[in-house]
């Protein structure tokens, strides 16, 4: 093999090594191969020593040219290769802060019914809770709603057999309250209600309510306007306005709705309160002595009153949601809102 051969073949290999390098790391490894000291080149050098002179210097000097050029073209290639990714070890900064996991948001009908709670328990109320299957006898007899009620319509209710079903309201609890304590009581119950409705924009088969029941010495609806005022002050702010209008309820007598101003307009007239500037907001009424009665409480020992509310509207009013199925939809967009 002449020299010239011999060179044309180191740089062949050369030429192919360099076509195969992907990025700027394995050009400079390439680099090493032919230019290091363990080099191809070095090695060409060293194999010289046994040739005649002549040869050598021929050698020598093709041997310095090819380096030359081995050098250029790995400079050029340096700088247009693909920088190098740094190992995967290396992207691990154990001095980074963490990816924390995400942990979400309180459902806003629980933060609604949570905060419904809470100035209730500022006023020394307790919370009690009851069962979500109930007997016909708590949701319905108890309570003094008589056997044709509309409400104890097969149809208006979840019934599981003739005596059980998803209680239709809370004021189930109150009856439990009453049978296992003994005046005087100051009691809230936030839970979870059924109704067979059809779903639109407003209604939901579950929902969610809060109950109260205050039996003690001396109670007047005076105690019942007020605390009912307070909290909706508490709840909606000072500048509110509550109204109360007779309405009727089996377990209550005298029963009546509590309206307050419109926290939507102020009370100018909006869509939200149909132009009347109030918004109905809870029933209530002076516990009916039939019910007080029937938990062996007596009626003219001790008077108390009670109501309850939807948490769903309070809370649609609240945050300004237009539809309630958005609260169980669980789209996560909707709900980090809150
Ligand atoms: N239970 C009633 C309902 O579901 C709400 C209610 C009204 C509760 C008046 C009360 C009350 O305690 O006194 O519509």
């Amino acid at each position: 093999m002449s020299t010239a051969e011999a060179i044309e073949g180191i740089w062949g290999e050369f030429e192919k090594a360099l076509d195969r390098c992907g990025d700027a790391a394995s050009v400079e490894n390439l680099r090493a191969g032919y230019l290091g000291r363990r080099g191809v080149l070095r090695e060409a050098f060293a194999g010289m020593s046994g040739m005649d002179p002549e040869s050598r210097r021929e050698m020598g000097q093709r041997l310095n040219e090819l380096r030359s050029r081995i050098e250029g073209a790995l400079d050029q290639r340096e700088r247009t290769a693909a920088p190098t990714r740094p190992a995967t070890t290396d992207l691990f900064d154990a001095t980074l802060p963490g990816i924390g996991p995400s942990v979400g948001t309180r459902h806003p009908i629980y933060r609604t019914m949570e905060g419904i709670c809470e100035i209730f328990e500022r006023m020394g109320f307790d919370i009690a809770y009851g069962p979500e299957i109930e007997t016909e006898y708590h949701n319905f007899e108890a309570l003094n709603i008589a056997k044709n009620h509309p409400s104890r319509d097969p149809w208006d209710s979840f019934y599981i057999d003739s005596q059980h079903l998803l209680r239709s309201h809370t004021s189930p609890v109150q009856i439990r309250t009453m049978l296992k304590r003994k005046p005087p009581l100051r009691v809230i119950a936030p839970g979870k209600v059924f109704r067979p409705d059809d779903i639109d924009a407003s209604h939901l088969p579950q929902f969610h309510q809060v109950e109260g029941l205050v039996i003690e010495d001396g109670i007047t609806f005076s105690h019942l306007k007020s605390v009912l005022d307070m909290w909706a002050k508490a709840m909606y702010g000072r500048e509110i306005k509550t109204r109360f209008r007779p309405s009727f309820f089996p377990f209550t007598e005298p029963s009546a709705e509590m309206e307050i101003s419109c926290v939507v307009c102020g009370a100018k007239g909006c869509p939200a309160c149909k132009f009347t500037g109030w918004i109905e907001i809870l029933g209530a009424g002076m516990v009916h002595p039939k019910v007080l009665e029937n938990c062996s409480i007596d009626p003219e020992r001790w008077t108390g009153f009670a109501f309850g509310m939807g948490v769903e509207r309070i809370a649609m009013m609240r945050y300004g949601v237009r539809d309630i199925r958005l609260f169980v939809e669980n789209r996560i967009s909707f709900l980090d809102q809150f």
